[in-house]
């Protein structure tokens, strides 16, 4: 069976990661989440002191980028693929709500784009990969031969956020987890290199009032489509 490229891009916590992970799975695919790649150079930035609340020493980042090893290990038991930066494991440190605070400001920074997205169009072009972000239909992969586009309601989406934390035993507030969502959603759309936008030819899915499992059939049913299609 041919592999394909599988794109898919959308707001903050609309579900892209879920699906992902769920098709990647299904299809025997990589699964990579650039998202914590941005996060993994985030976490290297606040334990270097280079951002805080009211600083950030963008030149120091840029500078230091070649200092930023960031891979993934697949990890048996989870079933996906976890994140390293310098050999450590930083899957669980990356989800905080306090790197989701400074990650749009780092993701804006071209040199920093430049650096990962190179790294991840490596990382697919074996094809067979199914990879969620801002920018994988736009720039990383432009000839995916599927590309998904996910939004929900802000609100929505905060809910699904404030849950995950809660869940992991974080103390967090829905208003500041809303606030969140909003900031990188406008950060993340109005930024000038490689913005958040729908690709003209990606699939928009409105995952508002979907289940979880009505979200994958939709999807796994595309992707076989397009499979089908490319044979
Ligand atoms: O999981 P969530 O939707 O909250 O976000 P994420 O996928 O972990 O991405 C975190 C942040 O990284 C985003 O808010 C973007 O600022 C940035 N990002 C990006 O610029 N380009 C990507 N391809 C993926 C993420």
């Amino acid at each position: 069976m041919n592999k394909i490229t599988i794109a898919i891009d959308g707001f903050s916590s609309t579900g892209k990661s879920t699906v992902a992970k769920q098709l990647a799975k299904y299809l025997g695919y990589v699964y990579v989440d650039s998202g914590a790649m941005y996060r993994a150079v985030t976490y290297y930035a606040m334990k270097n002191g280079l951002i805080s609340k009211d600083d950030f020493n963008v030149e120091a980042l840029i500078y230091q980028l070649d200092n930023i090893n960031i891979t993934f290990k697949f990890n048996e038991k989870l079933g996906f693929a976890e994140v390293y930066l310098n050999n450590e494991n930083i899957e669980r440190s990356i989800r905080t709500l306090e790197v989701s605070s400074f990650v749009s400001k780092v993701a804006a920074i071209s040199e920093v784009r430049q650096k990962l997205v190179e790294q991840q169009q490596k990382m697919g072009q074996d094809k067979g990969v199914v990879m969620d972000g801002r920018d994988i239909g736009t720039v990383v992969f432009k000839d995916a031969e599927l590309k998904l586009y996910m939004i929900a309601s802000a609100e929505k989406r905060a809910v699904r956020r404030f849950d995950e934390l809660i869940e992991r035993g974080d103390q967090v507030l829905y208003e500041d987890v809303l606030k969140n969502v909003q900031e990188r959603d406008h950060i993340d759309s109005t930024r000038e290199d490689s913005p958040l936008v729908k690709a003209a030819d990606a699939i928009e899915i409105d995952n508002s009032d979907m289940t979880l499992d009505e979200q994958f059939d939709k999807i796994l049913r595309l992707a076989k489509m397009t499979i089908e299609d490319c044979e």
